[in-house]
């Protein structure tokens, strides 16, 4: 029973999963939002649309799980939801077990630790008027304020280090540095934590192809590195292809299939995971061991 549940949830039938392996677990998650409501609209009691559209979900620990649509589909809108960053309409959401959506305070912030995101725009998402090493140690300033500063500074200059950037940026700012470096700089602040779970929401699809792929890589290397657990957020199936163990497609706030990644590649169940195959030229090789 325990197994065709999890078998449901993970699009994956041959895996015999424990509660346990799971990291990350929601179930009918829903967020409507109001249509055309903006600052200047008085319709709140307007015509709602759903951004998500009851999505249930399992990612295993040390796992890729992607997530891939069209613009507009609530990519985001789930990522969100699934960080706590905003609040479903209903559904359930729980991170190793304990249920994400009952916390508040201390015990939600203790849990946000564990949970990092990687924005997609490396231009706004790091703040300009704050030098580098401001950026990437803030994580430790608020969560360990415990720490002695040269213990801050060292953990900043070797995870700034690590995704390839030298000391010397610790003193700069963020528009000294092209899209790639700055999307590593994200990495870092999202990683300085030791988080269990990153959810990348296109991580590269502001990149040039060939910085991108670099960027996948080295995402590639952290995940082995720190025992990380990605859930992976594109628009583009030949990005989602290098990098996914399993996918979810997503289309107008529901997942239209779940699968290991594959299965949902090569044997597509769903006519629109086939018309998505099938608006590109082809597939490039995944990496071995992924
Ligand atoms: N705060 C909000 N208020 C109103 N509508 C919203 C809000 N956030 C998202 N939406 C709408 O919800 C839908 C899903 O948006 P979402 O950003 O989740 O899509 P997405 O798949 O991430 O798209 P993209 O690939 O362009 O990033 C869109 O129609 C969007 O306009
Ligand atoms: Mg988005």
């Amino acid at each position: 029973m325990a197994n065709d549940r999890t078998a449901s949830l993970t699009g994956d039938p041959s895996a015999a999963l424990s509660p346990s392996e799971i990291l990350l677990e929601a179930r009918e998650l829903r967020k409507s939002y109001r249509r055309g409501g903006g600052v200047f609209s008085n319709s709140a009691k307007g015509p709602r649309f759903t951004a998500v559209d009851g999505v249930t979900l399992a990612v295993k620990g040390g796992e890729t799980f992607a997530v891939v649509g069209e613009s507009g589909c609530g990519k985001t809108t789930l990522a969100r939801m699934l960080l706590r960053l905003i609040e479903p309409d209903s559904g359930s959401l729980r991170f190793e077990g304990r249920d994400l959506l009952r916390l508040s305070g201390s015990a939600l912030r203790a849990e946000r630790r564990q949970m990092q995101m990687v924005f997609q725009d490396p231009f706004a998402s790091l703040d300009p008027r704050m030098r580098v090493g401001e950026i990437v140690g803030e994580p430790l300033a608020i969560h360990h304020a415990e720490l002695r500063q040269t213990e801050k500074q060292e953990r900043t200059a070797a995870i700034l280090e690590r995704v390839g950037l030298g000391a010397d940026a610790l003193k700069r700012y963020p528009h000294e540095f092209s899209g790639g470096q700055r999307q590593r700089i994200g990495i870092a602040r999202a990683l300085i934590l030791r988080p269990k779970l990153v959810v990348a929401d296109e991580p590269v699809s502001a990149l040039d192809v060939s910085v991108g792929a670099q960027v996948l890589l080295l995402l590639k290397e952290l995940q082995t590195e720190f025992g990380l657990t990605y859930l992976f957020i594109s628009h583009s199936l030949p990005v989602v292809a290098q990098v996914a163990t399993r996918i979810a497609v997503m289309r107008a706030g529901r997942f239209v299939e779940v699968g290991l990644a594959d299965q949902v590649l090569q044997e597509p169940k769903d006519a629109y995971t086939r018309e998505l195959l099938g608006a590109v030229p082809a597939l490039p090789c995944r990496w071995s061991g992924s």
